[in-house]
């Protein structure tokens, strides 16, 4: 029988169920077979479990990339915005350079909103968007549930407004120190951003048609 890699204790036992799967082997299934099911069962592992950090303001924030874990009617919505391998943010009045999002209105599905905010805060038309997650925050007055979305963009058209934006910015990269770059909102510098990039790197959802 093949070894499984040891648990790692910063998982919280969330891996032990797949030392189950030992048996399976055990009971004649091929090693392939096997390998790729602990790989899909690791990877659910991953994306189903919650990190907890505090973001700029110290409120604490908790992520995942689950299937709705907190809320299924989120009143938020933020989207990392790909357009022509590059990335699209907004440039807030107030907050500085971030990726588009905002409030999702009354009788409004979230996702709408999403395809929504990108149009007005960037003039981008949505060609494709998944939902990739989900986080909270508990804030000194308010605790808000969002919902994070990644949306390939087709076209930016210029806009007459841009509501509490200054319009689309387009950037090839992101840099490294955007946590200490002050052009960059507070949304931006926290393990959100981190996470959610990694995530989609991890998926390879930027080079889908
Ligand atoms: P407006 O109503 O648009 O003026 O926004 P607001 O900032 O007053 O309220 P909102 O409901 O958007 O957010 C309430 C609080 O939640 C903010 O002041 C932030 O502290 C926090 N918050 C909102 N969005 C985020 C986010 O994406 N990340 C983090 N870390 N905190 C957020």
């Amino acid at each position: 029988m093949i070894q499984l890699p040891k648990a790692k204790s910063s998982y919280s036992g969330k891996f032990n169920h797949l030392y189950d799967i030992q048996t399976r082997c055990a009971s004649g299934a091929h090693e392939n077979q096997y390998i790729c099911y602990w790989k899909s069962a690791k990877m659910k592992a991953v994306e189903t479990m919650q990190h907890t950090f505090k973001d700029y303001y110290r409120n604490e924030v908790t992520l995942s990339f689950a299937d709705h874990p907190f809320s299924q009617s989120p009143k938020h919505v933020w989207v990392i915005c790909h357009y022509h391998h590059k990335w699209l943010l907004t440039r807030h009045k107030e907050r500085g350079l971030e990726f588009p999002g905002g409030k999702v209105e009354k009788d409004e599905a979230a996702r709408d909103a999403a395809i929504r905010e990108v149009k007005e805060e960037t003039g981008g038309t949505v060609a494709s968007i998944r939902y990739i997650g989900q986080y909270i925050v508990a804030g000194k007055t308010e605790t808000i549930v969002k919902n994070i979305y990644f949306a390939d963009i087709g076209e930016l058209a210029e806009q007459e407004t841009y509501y509490e934006t200054e319009g689309p910015f387009v950037l090839a990269h992101l840099p490294r120190n955007v946590k200490s770059d002050k052009r960059y909102s507070f949304i931006m510098k926290d393990d959100v951003l981190t996470h959610a990039i990694a995530f989609i790197k991890r998926k390879g959802l930027r080079n889908r048609p």
